[in-house]
């Protein structure tokens, strides 16, 4: 078992290097990696080599069981020969029976080692399914539930992450955004914006009370989530695979290329597509490496146009994107709020981003402190004018 976890967090370590190759490259901390990575091999390379030193004594064990057995037939058949108690014909017989019975007996220890590692990864398998269940997959509710209207209600929610239960991340959010509400939320870095969208769309478990379309979300299992909310995080999530299919990652229906070319156009990133070899079926990298940061977001953004969910969460969505493209985008999603009744909650560092809010939710070390149309807050003192002077991040 402790093989395998060194094995798995030298692999773990392998990845995350991998991942930041360029600012290994750029802070020319090649060295410093590779003396962290050889005392992680020499460590795994002394793991390895009392496995198999334990491996080769019990493999000799095995010889020495067969080579003792085999000298006691012969031993003991020559002896009972020389006292005339069998003839010299029955010695050959029995060691020749003896030999045919080794065959099994390999075959035994070959089952007990089989054995013995089946217990390991036995073992291994039941301390994962003891780990606790994904709380937000659980089919709670009446399947089928979907919420009623596409409004958020949040009422006293309180949360913290359950490795630092003591620190509060969320204190008393009380919120109640209408169906088809623009809502924009701003705040310094580490506030509790994300942490707040995560507990609306049910990825992390707060109390207090959260209802999507006056549904708690308690009621509502995954699936009627993935199908009403669309959540586009900070950091795009794109997989090794067409430009095609990862736009329609997570679409549950069919769907044609026309409808992927649209939903690209309104993201603003159809020409740039159409300039890839192969357009629509251009193998992404892994993470979508070979897009630059901007297109990665489009792309997310695109899922959002060609699902057209009954509430949208953009966590930071445009933070990546020329001015130009983020009004298009944005031009877009209003006309999708405006067709579909869609709400939306935006998270933006850039407060320009959030001029055209129905209403702009400020936050602070977990809580709200200010709230009000963009106009309105730019015009009293406190949190959000300063951050709009650039006075506070
Ligand atoms: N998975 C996690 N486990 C434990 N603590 C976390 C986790 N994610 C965030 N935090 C902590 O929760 C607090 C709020 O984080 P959150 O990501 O919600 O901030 P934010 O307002 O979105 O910040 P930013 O604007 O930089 O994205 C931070 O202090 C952070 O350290
Ligand atoms: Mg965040």
């Amino acid at each position: 078992m402790e093989l395998m976890d060194t094995k798995a967090d030298m692999d773990g370590a392998m990845v995350e290097l991998l991942g930041g190759i360029e600012t290994i490259r750029a802070l020319d901390s090649a060295q410093t990696e590779g003396a962290r990575i050889e005392a992680r091999s020499e460590q795994l390379r002394k793991k390895e080599m009392r496995h198999h030193r334990a491996m080769a004594f019990y493999d000799c064990l095995k010889f020495v069981n067969e080579a003792f057995f085999s000298v006691l037939v012969i031993g003991l058949s020559v002896l009972l020969a020389s006292q005339g108690a069998i003839t010299v014909g029955t010695v050959l017989t029995a060691y020749l029976c003896f030999t045919q019975l080794t065959g099994p007996l390999r075959e035994l220890h070959r089952i007990l080692d089989e054995f013995s590692e089946c217990v390991v990864l036995a073992n291994d398998y039941f301390q994962l399914s003891d780990l606790p269940l994904d709380f937000s997959c659980q089919d709670e509710g009446i399947p089928g539930q979907a919420p009623q209207d596409n409004s958020v209600t949040l009422k006293d929610v309180r949360f913290a992450y359950p490795e630092k239960p003591d620190q509060l991340i969320l204190s008393d959010i009380v919120l109640a955004i209408p169906p088809g509400k623009f809502i924009g939320i701003a705040g310094p870095s580490g506030c509790g914006k994300s942490s707040l969208i995560k507990v609306i769309d049910k990825l992390e478990e707060a109390q207090g009370e959260v209802l999507l379309g006056g549904i708690p979300l308690s009621g509502l299992t995954r699936a009627a989530l993935s199908q009403n909310v669309a959540l586009v995080p900070q950091t795009p999530f794109l997989t090794a695979d067409t430009v095609y299919r990862n736009i329609c990652y997570g679409m549950k229906r069919e769907v044609s290329l026309e409808e992927v070319r649209e939903a690209a156009r309104k993201a603003n990133i159809a020409a740039d597509i159409e300039q890839l070899e192969g357009g629509y079926q251009f193998l992404l990298a892994e993470g979508g490496t070979n897009l630059s940061g901007g297109q990665r977001q489009r792309i997310a953004l695109a899922r959002v146009f060609l699902k057209k969910p009954r509430i949208l969460i953009l966590d930071e969505a445009t933070s990546a994107l020329d001015n130009t493209s983020e009004k298009r985008i944005q031009a877009e999603i209003e006309k999708m709020k405006e067709e579909c009744g869609t709400t939306v909650i935006s998270i933006a560092h850039r407060l320009s981003t959030l001029q055209n809010c129905d209403e702009i939710i400020v936050m602070d070390k977990g809580r709200i402190v200010q709230r009000g149309t963009y106009r309105e807050l730019e015009g009293v003192p406190g949190l959000f004018r300063d951050m709009a002077l650039g006075i506070r991040k």
